[in-house]
């Protein structure tokens, strides 16, 4: 069969994903609203092989092992019984961003394998929406979307584009994400405050199983409705106090939930607090930037691209921060040309 090669973007979390419903179906407790990052990506090659005795996953040029090599072919496994092949896959994955480090790379390594796989296998679909041809029912971007949420949940919300929404739902085939806005509808920029590129300790599906055990979740869970509504209408009219005000509640009512969870998770790093310290202050003073944090040390700094200039350089001078990445709005997960095969 012949090898197909997808890219998608991360994102960033504005209402935030933690805990599940459903661990075995990665349903999640809440709603979630993020936007897509330009400009870093993961690109996917996958190839079924009649040769092959086992899927073969290479990432970021190191041959996969263990838990990580097992995840990967859970997932191979979803696509296999939904194209009734058998043949086992190579698949070679790149990142253009550190792995790890609260930059959600499972969320774009998910939403690309999960089209390069299902077209390698030979499921039509469009990440345009597009019926497909040669499965029944049509296996659309709602359904790529589901298909990327059993391998991350985050994932799901990289298959479609712009700023998107992912409705919690009730069974695997209802929790899916769509679009709420394209990404020229607002030109806001996530300026990436990098305090620490070192892999995180307690990974994010071992969190969501946490999040229970706060006593936090269950209210921040039942409010999550408002959250979502209110972030959506910001959205939707380029409301930028409004924005602010709520994705930043949110990521620190998650946050809360993380440190008073059993155990207590504690992603911050003391440069993490001296950036939300330093936004607070530079909005009070006028500028439009705001911060949320995902399941990591480094410091999602979002402002309006008029302001990009000047938070950067804030940024910069903040001890601690390592370095700074902006991405603008980024698009959907789509098939790129394909120059090589998984095995070069
Ligand atoms: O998709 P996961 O299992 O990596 O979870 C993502 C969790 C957060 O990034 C912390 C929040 C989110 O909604 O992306």
């Amino acid at each position: 069969m012949l090898p197909i090669t997808a890219l998608a973007h991360p994102n960033i979390a504005f209402i935030k994903y933690w805990g599940n419903k459903n661990e075995g179906l990665r349903l999640p407790s809440n709603g979630s609203i993020s936007m897509n990052l330009d400009g870093l990506e993961t690109r996917t090659t996958v190839q079924f092989e009649d040769s092959l005795s086992a899927d073969e996953v290479t990432i970021n040029g190191k041959l996969s092992h263990g838990d990580e090599l097992q995840r990967v072919s859970k997932f191979l496994e979803e696509v296999r019984k939904l194209a009734g092949i058998r043949q086992f896959a190579w698949v070679k994955s790149e990142n253009s961003f550190p792995t790890g480090a609260g930059i959600a790379s499972s969320a774009s390594a998910f939403a690309a394998l999960a089209l390069a796989a299902t077209r390698a296998a030979g499921l039509e679909i469009s990440p345009d929406g597009e019926a497909a041809v040669h499965h029944e029912p049509p296996f659309d971007q709602a359904a790529l979307s589901c298909l990327a949420r059993r391998g991350s949940g985050s994932a799901c919300r990289s298959i479609p584009g712009g700023f998107v929404e992912w409705a919690a739902g009730t069974n695997d085939r209802d929790s899916f994400a769509s679009s709420i806005a394209p990404p020229d509808h607002w030109d806001l920029v996530d300026c990436i405050a990098l305090v620490s590129t070192d892999q995180k300790s307690t990974g994010s599906s071992e969190g969501h199983a946490l999040a229970g055990t706060s006593l936090i979740q269950a209210s921040r869970v039942e409010d999550a409705p408002r959250r979502l509504d209110i972030c959506r209408c910001a959205i939707l009219e380029r409301n930028f106090t409004s924005l602010a005000e709520i994705i930043e509640e949110d990521s620190n009512l998650m946050h809360a939930v993380m440190m008073s969870s059993h155990p207590p998770l504690f992603y911050w790093q003391p440069a993490t607090l001296a950036v939300i310290m330093f936004v607070r202050e530079a909005r009070a003073q006028g500028l439009q930037v705001c911060y949320t944090i995902d399941a990591g040390p480094n410091v999602h700094v979002i402002c309006t691209a008029a302001a990009e200039v000047e938070t950067s350089r804030l940024l910069a001078g903040i001890s601690g921060v390592q370095e700074i990445r902006s991405a603008k709005v980024g698009g959907a997960a789509r098939l790129v040309e394909n120059p090589s095969t998984p095995k070069d």
